[in-house]
């Protein structure tokens, strides 16, 4: 049987070292025994943007990207979305197993007590200008909740933390529902405790004058997406989550940085971008062109590529088939035909073939908002309430897993040597200073 380990040989001394290797990974500490005298620092890893790091281990989501395979806790995205609720993937996710019929009533019944917001959020959501992007709004409300449950700080206790995700689940749609309806000028809708937890917030965002017609298909379509959204391991969002938890402040804080991180078009932002590129495009005939810019490295096909998925985006399949029953009830979005034929298009197109560039989830995902009457800027609210129980999920086990500490990568320093302060009046044109600097080197 071969040995689990690596045998490095460091060229600069002649000395050879034996790494351990566990679950095809070798630990980036055992590195720093590699020195070239003894006041070395030691060897470290360069990584940008964690491409090959594995930063925590985790029983949440699996992800294979070559296979379009994402399973949660074990079970295939394609099954939790034809046959779960969300709040069921909710308590699988952050509770470890299904629920059982007891377990799941408790858990809506709990959310469904804690969707009211102190009167004092609506007051600083009134703060916000008319044209407020909601992401902003969402990330600054769930920032303050905070400080309306200072007893959330209280992190190591496990009860504690449970009354912390419930209320995060509970009052995440009602907060989202009131930026909806703040962009409108509309009245807030309070919640409903005889609604379900989609059925509930749908009407909080459409419902006028007390009013709302519900319609179960779109209604099942949202809770589809909802759940395509609930995790993806370690994500930019999640690690956000994890790294600002880590500094062992309470959840809402550490929830929000997860929203302001989502926020961004590289990641949940992109659901908005594909329907400004799809508007910019604006005809099926224009769109060779825009692939060509695209190809030229002057714009992005946003929606498609991904950091894991290096084959269909599993969620993005699935998206595809719930347009057709969303579309069905809403009449065709008309950008549809434009975003088949780009994907057609690229699909067939070598620069997209061979860098493995596919539809992901942002894809599709915004032309069924849109037919739902969300409007772009809300794309992006919407998976932050799919995302949610994940953030939490994930939250939960690092502040369980003995191997974290408070994050805090490392860095090699690029910047000048030691020098001496120059007083104001002696500063000259800096980039003469800089020209000098660098010909010093
Ligand atoms: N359009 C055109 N070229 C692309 C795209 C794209 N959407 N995505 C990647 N590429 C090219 C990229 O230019 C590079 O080419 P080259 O090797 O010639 O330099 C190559 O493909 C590899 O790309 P990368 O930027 O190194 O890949 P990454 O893993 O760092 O980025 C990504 C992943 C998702 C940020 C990127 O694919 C992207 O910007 N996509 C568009 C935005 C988007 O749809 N984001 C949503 C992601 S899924 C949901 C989520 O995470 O929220």
């Amino acid at each position: 049987m071969p040995k689990e380990s690596v045998t490095v040989t460091d060229n600069r001394t002649g000395k050879t070292y034996e790494v351990p290797i566990t679950d095809g990974t070798i630990k980036a500490t055992d590195l720093r025994q590699i020195k070239v005298s003894q006041d070395d620092f030691g060897m470290m890893t360069y990584d940008p943007a964690f491409m090959n790091t594995a930063a925590c281990r985790s029983s949440i989501t699996f992800i294979d990207g070559d296979r379009s395979i994402l399973r949660y806790r074990g079970y295939p995205i394609e099954q939790l979305a034809e046959r779960a609720s969300f709040l069921e993937v909710a308590y699988l996710l952050c509770e470890g197993e299904l629920p059982n019929k007891q377990q799941l009533s408790k858990w809506e019944d709990e959310i469904k007590f804690h969707t009211y917001v102190h009167t004092n959020i609506t007051k600083f959501l009134e703060g916000f200008r008319y044209d407020a992007h909601p992401m902003g709004m969402l990330l600054g409300a769930v920032g303050a909740l905070s400080t309306f449950y200072p007893d959330a700080k209280n992190i190591h206790d496990p009860a504690n933390r449970y009354l912390q995700r419930i209320r995060l689940l509970a009052k995440l749609p009602t907060i989202a529902a009131f930026a909806f309806r703040h962009s409108r000028g509309l009245p807030y809708e309070f919640p409903r405790n005889d609604l379900d937890y989609i059925g509930n917030f749908v009407n909080m965002t459409f419902s006028i004058g007390g009013q709302h017609q519900a319609n179960k298909v779109l209604q099942r379509a949202l809770e589809i997406l909802l759940i395509l959204h609930a995790d993806h391991e370690q994500n930019c969002s999640t690690s956000a989550v994890r790294a600002v938890g880590s500094s062992h402040v309470d959840p809402f804080s550490a929830v929000s940085a997860g929203i302001a991180a989502l926020y961004g078009p590289l990641h949940g932002g992109a659901n908005e971008a594909v329907l400004q590129m799809l508007d910019e495009i604006g005809d099926k005939k224009d769109i060779p062109g825009f692939i060509e810019t695209v190809k030229g490295g002057s714009d992005r096909l946003m929606g498609f590529g991904h950091r894991v998925y290096k084959s269909y985006d599993p969620r993005a399949k699935l998206i595809k088939k719930v347009a057709y029953d969303v579309f069905e009830q809403t009449g065709l979005n008309p950008k549809l035909e434009i975003a088949l034929e780009l994907e057609r298009i690229a699909l067939e197109d070598e620069y997209f073939i061979k860098r493995k560039l596919y539809p992901n989830v942002d894809f599709y995902s915004g032309l069924i908002y849109q037919a739902m009457g969300y409007p772009m800027d809300y794309f992006t609210v919407l998976f932050a309430i799919g995302r949610a129980p994940g953030w939490l999920a994930q939250w939960e086990e690092m502040l369980l897993d003995k191997d974290q500490k408070i994050a805090r990568p490392r860095q090699i320093y690029v910047g000048s040597e030691e020098r001496d302060f120059v007083p104001l009046e002696k500063r000259g044109d800096r980039r003469k200073v800089e020209r000098e600097r660098v010909s010093k080197r």
